[in-house]
């Protein structure tokens, strides 16, 4: 089987807690957008669809953050998820963030699959 991974971003486009770097993933025939963020030195993607209303989450293109940079923040109705598990922890927000798996290696951070 063939694996293929596409180039997200180079890992220097995320800073720990800084601004996320969008992008897009295939499900089903549709094109949703996604993103990525560091945190505690790992990456993590998710779809940018809030769990609350089927929203994006940044409030300016990338800024997925609070002002503590310790977790995302949905600029609709401020629900709040744990950056490393997209778990919801605060607001109107059920569940969890749908994880998209990536891969950060030789300096580039790769959509698996
Ligand atoms: S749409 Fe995200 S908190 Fe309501």
């Amino acid at each position: 089987m063939v694996v293929r991974e596409r180039l997200i971003c180079r890992s220097d486009a995320l800073a720990d807690s800084g601004d996320g770097v969008r992008f897009e993933v295939k499900r089903g025939d549709e094109t949703v957008p996604a993103f990525v963020v560091r945190y505690h030195g790992q990456v993590h993607a998710y779809l940018n669809r809030c769990e609350h209303m089927p929203m994006e989450l940044d409030w300016k293109p990338g800024r997925f953050f609070d002002a503590e940079g310790l977790l995302l923040v949905c600029s609709t109705h401020g629900a709040l998820y744990a950056p490393d598990t997209g778990v919801c922890l605060g607001g109107p927000c059920t569940g969890a963030l749908a994880r998209i798996e990536v891969d950060e290696r030789g300096g580039g951070v790769y959509l698996k699959g």
